[in-house]
Parts: structure tokens; sequence; C-alpha cells
């Protein structure tokens, strides 16, 4: 819909750029060489790079550590990694406060990069609510991200960073999309300023099948330092036996084959059945390499949710069970493409979806960044929080309100008041866009104010 992206575009015309970036001397560590994006596909120097890539979660989700400071296990699960053929890892929780020279190493010695999520089970957003999700937008929360950034931007096999994973997880939490979208803009505005090369930016959505496309299309529509750098999604829905046809992932390949960021899953690996990972033969086909850039097999250990690669015995021994074989097969049985894979260099941004049952996103208005977190741009964010901080989610000061466009002068929403939950206050006095939630001004209003420009 034309409306949205113009309204995106004059937002970023009203909203004054941040001030000048300070770059800090910062020395590149690692051998490999940067992976950086070109058009819809990931490029490590002169060659296409295909993620063939592991989740790396030994403890599992409820039990959130950092798995790249535990060496003597690092080690020995490289070994493992480099035996199974992949390029990269995913680390879905880090402690920023601590420094990750060594494992990072073991890494890029062993040609593996790393794909970080930026949010840690209490520095992330709060989806509870809608409130919860606005309060939950803070500086407080933006600092430990930004830290992260610090922590990793200088190793060359840091891939890329996730702003964000499956936080819309139904059909009726998409209202989260504008805030995932806006923490996507300001990392990639403080990696742009504070960093020494471009770091990809994106979210890892869930295969939620009521809203997937329109989650995709709205992370790489609008201006180009609101889109993300890339999108993935988690994809369970090729389960063994099965081929690209039968999946429907034949299907997928046409519905993004316009897509014009790269398109990965950060997720996949169906145990319905027994796991022949007939997947990874159409993945890194030219079927598929044309608009999908490979993916990540979860996961490396099992966990009770009954995924994994390898058995973790009582005494810590780790031993490869046959899924693990299987997948390594499947890997080695299966080359890249050559050339460049029918990659897209020059696509458009996609058009911001229109709102409907299934996407409640009334604008492609971003919240501001909350006016705290600024002073990060320019200073840095100094140290990061790690894992045992007291948390982000009802800390700091959320995002205040945005001189919507046509609205008249700047107010500030009353500290509190977007948390409070009751809704109707917000009317009249202030717009936090997207305010949905916060409130009685009903989308119309919104777009009519800024037509009138
Ligand atoms: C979404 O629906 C589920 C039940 O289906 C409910 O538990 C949850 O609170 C709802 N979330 C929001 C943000 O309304
Ligand atoms: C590629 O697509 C064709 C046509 O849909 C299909 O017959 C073939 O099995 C696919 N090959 C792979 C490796 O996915």
């Amino acid at each position: 819909m034309k409306s949205f992206a113009t309204l995106a575009a004059l937002a970023a015309a009203i909203v004054p750029s941040l001030a000048g970036p300070t770059k800090v001397a910062r020395q590149s560590k690692g051998n490999l060489p940067p992976v950086s994006v070109k058009g819809n596909a990931f490029f490590a120097g002169d060659d296409r790079f295909y993620m063939r890539g592991v989740a790396y979660q030994p403890g599992g989700a409820a039990d959130a550590k950092d798995p790249l400071l535990d060496i003597p296990s690092l080690k020995r699960d490289i070994e493992n990694f480099v035996d199974l053929g992949i390029n990269t890892i995913r680390v879905y929780t880090v402690d920023n406060s601590k420094n990750h020279d060594e494992g990072m190493k073991l890494l890029d010695d062993a040609g593996i990069y790393l794909a970080l999520d930026a949010n840690t089970p209490d520095y992330s957003l709060n989806r509870e609510t809608p409130q919860t999700l606005h309060r939950s937008y803070n500086d407080v929360y933006l600092q430990s991200v930004f830290a992260t950034i610090d922590a990793f931007s200088d190793y060359n096999n840091l891939l890329l960073l996730f702003s964000g994973n499956e936080v819309i997880n139904m059909k009726n939490n998409t209202v989260a999309a504008t805030y995932i979208k806006a923490v996507t803009r300001d990392m990639k505005q403080y990696i742009s300023n504070r960093a020494a090369r471009k770091i990809p930016v994106g979210y890892s959505a869930a295969d939620v099948a009521e809203n997937i496309e329109q989650q995709a299309l709205f992370f790489n529509c609008g201006t180009e330092d609101e889109r993300a750098d890339f999108f993935a999604f988690n994809d369970y829905s090729w389960c063994d036996p099965s081929s690209f046809t039968e999946s429907g992932w034949d299907k997928k390949v046409e519905t993004y084959k316009d897509y014009s960021i790269p398109l990965f899953l950060s997720e996949y690996g169906c145990i319905t059945n027994r796991r022949d990972w007939n997947e990874v033969k159409s993945l890194y086909d030219t079927n598929m390499t044309g608009v999908y850039s490979g993916g990540l097999a979860y996961e490396y250990t099992v966990e009770p949710n009954g995924f994994g690669l390898v058995e973790v015995n009582s005494n810590g021994d780790i031993e490869p069970n046959e899924d693990f074989e299987r997948l390594k097969k499947a890997f080695e049985g299966t080359k890249n493409p050559s050339g460049n894979g029918g990659f897209n260099e020059n696509g458009d941004a996609s058009q911001c979806p229109p709102e409907d049952e299934e996407w409640e996103v009334t604008t492609s208005l971003l919240p501001s960044i909350p006016e705290k977190a600024k002073a990060y741009m320019d200073d840095g964010a100094g140290d990061g929080p790690g894992l045992e901080g007291d948390g982000s989610h009802f800390a700091g000061e959320a995002s205040e309100s945005t001189a919507t466009p046509g609205a008249g002068a700047p107010t500030r929403v009353p500290s509190g008041q977007a948390a409070s939950g009751n809704g109707g206050e917000g009317a009249g006095v202030s717009i936090d866009v997207p305010v949905r939630f916060l409130g009685m001004i009903a989308a119309s209003m919104v777009f009519g104010a800024v037509l009138v420009l």
C-alpha cells in the first residue's frame, strides 16, 4: 500500500537525525572474511555465503547461559562442528559483561561464524500485553543490546545479529512488529555509529502461518535505515519423508521470489518422524538458492524438547547420535551451487502489508528511540549488565511520544502513563506511534493528520 511507504518516508524526514558518530579505533579480530549483504544474498569476500549452521544452546532455552565462555566444552564441540561440516553456529544468549576473545578465536580458527541473538531473557521486549511491550522498549534494554554489539562487533566471524526471536508467536501479538523493527533500526544506527563495519541485523520469526508473509514484508519495507538487513524464520514444515514439492517449500520460494534481502531458516529440522535431512538437498539447490541463503539446523545438544544431534551423558560427556550422522551425510552429499546461485542483486524494498485481521499493525511508523538511549549513540553503551543484572522489562524510561506528523508540537507522555494500562489516557494528549493499544486515537485520525501535511 503506497500510503504506508509515503508515511514512513515522511517520518524519516521529520525525525531529526542523531548527532554525528564518534568512532572508536578498533582492531578487527580473526582471519575469516567478514560477511556482508549484497542484494538478497550474503557474501564472504567475493563468494556467495550459504549458512550451513546449527543452533548451539547447550542446556536448552530454560537455562540461559553463555556457551562461548565454557572453553573446554566449546573446544570439544568445535571438533564436532567441523566433523559435521558446518560454517555457522547460532547462539541465543551471551554474557555481554565478559570478554569473548578466546571462544571467538577458537571458532574463527575452525572456520565457523557466529549468528548471535542480541537479547537475553531478562533484557528483551516483554510481549505479555501491549502495555508491557511498550514499557519494555526502554533505555536500559537498549543499553544491554548495544553493549552486546560492542562486545562482538570486532570479531570478523560475527556473521549477523538477531534483533529478536519469535517475539510474534501468535495471531494476536502482531502489534509487537513495530517495536522489534524499532530495535532493529536502533541496532543498525548504533553499528553505523560505533562499529568498524556494517554487521547485518535482522529478525528471526516464528512460522505463524497466518502472518509470516506480512512479517517478512514489514521488516523489508520503509526507509533504508528502518529496513532489516535480512529476514529469517524458523521452519519445521518439512517432515521426512517429504520433498521440495510435498513440503510446500516450492510455494514458499514462489512467495518470496522478489524478496530483496537475504532470507534463511533460523531454525529447521522437523522431528515428527525420523530425520533424514532431505531438506538439505533442496535448501542448497538452485531450486531455492535464488531466494534462500541456507539455514540453521535445530539443535546441537539433545534437550527435553527432543531435538538434538549429540547426547549429553550424566558425566558431561557427549556423544553424536544417529541424527548427527545423517545430517553430516546430508551436508557431505550436498555441494553449494556453482557461481552465485542465482541471487537477485537489485530488488526493491517490499510494500508494507496492509492491516487486516491477521496483521493488526495500523501504521508503519515506528516508536521513537527512548530519549535516554540516544546518548549511547555518541558515547557508547559502556559495560553490559551480563546475565546477572536486574533485567530491563520495567526499568529505565520507555519510548516517549513522538511528534506525529501534523499532530502539533511534540508532547511527552507523562512517565508511567504508557505502562499504566489506562488506555484512554493517551487520547488527545500525545501519540506514541504506533498507538493502537494506547489508544483512543483511531488509525484513520493518525493517517488523516499526516495526509494534511
Ligand atoms: C493472545 O491470545 C492468547 C490466547 O489465545 C492469550 O493468552 C494472550 O494473552 C493474547 N495476547 C494478547 C497480546 O492479547
Ligand atoms: C527441484 O525442483 C523440481 C521441480 O519442482 C523437483 O522435481 C526436484 O526434485 C527439486 N530438486 C530438489 C533437490 O529440491
